[in-house]
């Protein structure tokens, strides 16, 4: 049985607390459903050289690249404990540089489910993404 919504936010709350965040103190969680039903988990991991720092939504996709997980990836969700309460419009919201590594690697329909800020497509995401050829 795939796992639901709330069992990938569940997940990505997990991987949240995970998160290497000394710097900012904001702590990212993602988990990532493969196109096996297969689970991935993310969280931010940063660098005191700052600019070095992966945020949680690519750490989930090159992990499970990495484990060879069958793609296109169908499902997302992300979760950002210390975000504003209440979310305000961007308190949980990828980044534009995870928007773009995301469009290359989930299904047009799949749900990127942001806790709290709703669910979007990756193309609503990020319109016109950059693609080569
Ligand atoms: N961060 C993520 O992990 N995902 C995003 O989409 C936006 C930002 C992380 C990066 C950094 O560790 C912290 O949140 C603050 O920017």
């Amino acid at each position: 049985m795939l796992p639901s919504v709330d069992a990938l936010l569940a997940a990505a709350r997990a991987a949240a607390g995970r998160a290497y965040a000394p710097y900012s103190h904001f702590r990212v969680g993602a988990a990532l459903l493969d196109a096996d039903g297969g689970m991935h988990l993310g969280c931010n991991v940063e660098s005191a050289s700052y600019g070095l720092t992966n945020c949680a939504e690519r750490t989930a996709i090159f992990s499970a690249v990495a484990v060879g997980a069958r793609r296109p990836f169908v499902a997302m969700a992300i979760v950002c404990p210390d975000a504003p309460p209440a979310g305000g419009a961007d308190g949980c919201s990828p980044c534009g540089a995870c928007r773009q590594v995301m469009v290359e690697h989930f299904a047009s329909e799949a749900p990127v489910v942001l806790d709290g800020n709703g669910s979007f497509t990756v193309h609503e995401l990020l319109p016109h993404s950059f693609r080569l050829g």
